[in-house]
């Protein structure tokens, strides 16, 4: 396959940036989207030039590093996580345009990196408890309810890619955050405090920047991990407990 590319390319997070025009040649099929961008990197070095940086780790959909906006669309034509896109999901002789996350909490870095710890600072804000625990109980000790267990499993997929963010027309974290509030709070271990835990993580999602949700329904469209919408409802059912008991 032979693809064109529109990067975009910012060299530090003053610097005004500007989309980018390259050729990649003799693409395969079964590349992942990232080794396409490697086989670009490795032409671009070769000659002399700066390599395009983005984010990744695991490359196999777990980590959550990676994440460019493809084509107008957060992790690309398909729902899953960039690293997990294959070049088969484009036509030889395509016009690709890659860009990072575009959020005002989430400040560009360089090129297609972005800083997302604002993300982690929403889990620091809530995900833990004040009181003693002791020592940790054995295994399978505390039973949970399956319909709660699998609820919370379904939230903790997230991986904080922060893709929600991008594709939502406010920049709202609101997806990431209720994922995070659901799967604490329907968990024993989670309990105490819980309304507290709320109404800190939302605290702190406002201070970092991030906009208000208006249920639009983008963030649930493009996330990787299939995160469902109601999880919000479930956020916002706790909020309204937090505000009547005065929390
Ligand atoms: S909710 Fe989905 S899109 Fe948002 S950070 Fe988590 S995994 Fe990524
Ligand atoms: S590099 Fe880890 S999820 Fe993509």
């Amino acid at each position: 396959m032979n693809i064109t590319l529109k990067i975009w390319r910012q060299a530090n997070p003053e610097d005004a940036g500007a989309m980018h025009e390259y050729q990649v040649h003799n693409v395969s099929e079964d590349s992942s989207f990232l080794e396409m961008l490697d086989i670009l990197n490795e032409e671009l070095f070769e000659a002399g030039e700066e390599p395009i940086a983005f984010d990744s780790d695991c490359r196999e959909g777990i980590c959550g590093q990676c994440g460019v906006v493809i084509n107008g669309v957060a992790h690309g034509p398909e729902v899953t996580t960039t690293c997990q896109l294959h070049m088969r999901s484009f036509n030889d002789g395509d016009t690709i345009t890659i860009e990072p996350w575009r959020a005002t909490a989430f400040p560009i870095i360089q090129d297609l990196v972005v800083n997302r710890s604002a993300l982690d600072r929403i889990i620091q804000a809530g995900g833990y408890i004040s009181v003693n625990t002791g020592a940790a109980p054995d295994a399978h000790a505390t039973p949970v309810p399956k319909q709660n267990a699998d609820r919370a499993f379904e939230a903790a997929a997230c991986i904080g890619c922060g893709a929600c963010v991008a594709a939502c027309p406010n920049a709202s974290a609101m997806l990431f955050t209720s994922a995070k509030v659901t799967h604490l709070n329907l968990l024993p271990q989670g309990q105490p405090e819980n309304l507290m835990r709320v109404k800190n993580m939302l605290n702190q999602h406002d201070a970092e920047g991030f906009g208000t949700c208006t249920n639009i329904g983008e963030c649930a469209a493009v996330c990787p991990k299939q995160i469902p919408l109601d999880v919000i409802s479930t956020l916002n059912r706790q909020l309204g407990k937090a505000v009547l008991k005065g929390v």
